[in-house]
């Protein structure tokens, strides 16, 4: 395939402290020698025969056509960064303010960020995190540095080549201009943009759709807390009599045998069940539990996802 070039989108004219003879330089030199590498990879890469081309040639090539993709990419979004007031939106502070605690708070991490870069290289990218439904500052000492799945609305380019021009060995100088040239509105458009980005798809246990489940890290947060629960392991018992251990705090009963156990619980209270990693025994569990009165609810990721959190594991006596 070949990628376009697009055009530089700031209206260099219009930039407070930035030289024309800087961005042209940049966009001319850097952004179009990006582009310019990119299209020599993709036709070597399309004339390849893959059956018989050395492992190591189809590795380097594929590492430069990133290092070129994501150079393209990330240059098209810096320039597209640039060209307005530096003041937030309504909508851009608030969700600054949101996921950074203020937008002064926001902007002493990319001050730090790109100040840490300086004299290196590297991009400080704003990125909405569809996982978690969240803006964050991304570091990337290189151009093949990307947060996976996180969709870029704001790029600042921390190579020598941005600034050297105007501002000397000047870092703050420049992230400063930077900060003063930002075009929120544009960035505005690129997160409503971005926040419509679906998450993950979660895990769906379609035959236990009833079942209430519990978040590992609430109960975790409970049992850090100290506080003393009906927790209930019912790990199948080849799974308890091969690893041994057991959180702390919980109890080990026989999912098998739930009429012989279900008579300590209380039903003042909640009980938590889980298994192995949460699915079948847990919910299965539960259900029993709850036909028979009691408000249980299944730990979603059970004990193997306990231990992921870090949560205290005892020997199982
Ligand atoms: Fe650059």
């Amino acid at each position: 395939m070949r990628y376009t070039l697009k055009p530089i989108f700031c209206r260099p004219w219009t930039l407070n402290g930035f030289s024309l003879k800087l961005i042209e330089s940049h966009y001319e030199n850097n952004y179009g020698g990006a582009l310019r590498r990119l299209n020599v990879i993709a036709e070597q890469l399309e004339s390849l025969d893959y059956a018989k081309t050395p492992g190591h040639v189809v590795n380097g090539l594929k590492r430069d056509e990133l290092v070129a993709l994501n150079s393209t990419l990330l240059h098209e979004l810096y320039f597209a960064s640039l060209g307005g007031d530096g003041q937030p939106t309504k909508a851009m502070s608030e969700a600054l303010a949101r996921d950074f605690g203020s937008v002064n708070r926001w902007r002493d991490e990319v001050r730090a960020m790109a100040g840490a870069l300086a004299g290196g290289s590297g991009w400080v990218v704003l990125a909405w995190l569809p996982r978690d439904g969240r803006l964050i500052n991304q570091y990337a000492s290189e151009h093949n540095q990307a947060l996976v799945s996180g969709v870029p609305i704001l790029a600042l380019d921390m190579y020598e080549h941005a600034y050297h021009i105007d501002f000397g060995a000047n870092a703050r100088a420049y992230i400063d201009a930077f900060m003063r040239n930002i075009d929120w509105a544009a960035v505005q458009e690129r997160y409503e943009d971005a926040i419509r980005t679906a998450p993950p798809r979660p895990l769906v246990q379609k035959e236990f759709g009833d079942v209430p489940g519990v978040d590992l890290e609430e109960v975790k947060g409970l049992l850090d807390a100290g506080k003393s629960l009906q927790l209930v392991d019912a790990r199948p018992r080849h799974f308890v009599s091969r690893t041994q251990d057991i959180v702390e705090g919980a109890v080990w009963r026989d999912p098998e045998r739930v009429q012989e156990w279900i008579g300590e619980l209380s039903k003042s209270e909640p009980v938590y069940v889980y298994c192995a990693y949460g699915f079948h025994i847990g919910c299965k569990t539960t259900i029993a539990l709850r036909e028979a009165g009691f408000d249980a609810r299944y730990l979603k990721g059970g004990h193997s996802g306990l231990r992921a959190l870090g949560s205290t594991v005892k020997l199982n006596a």
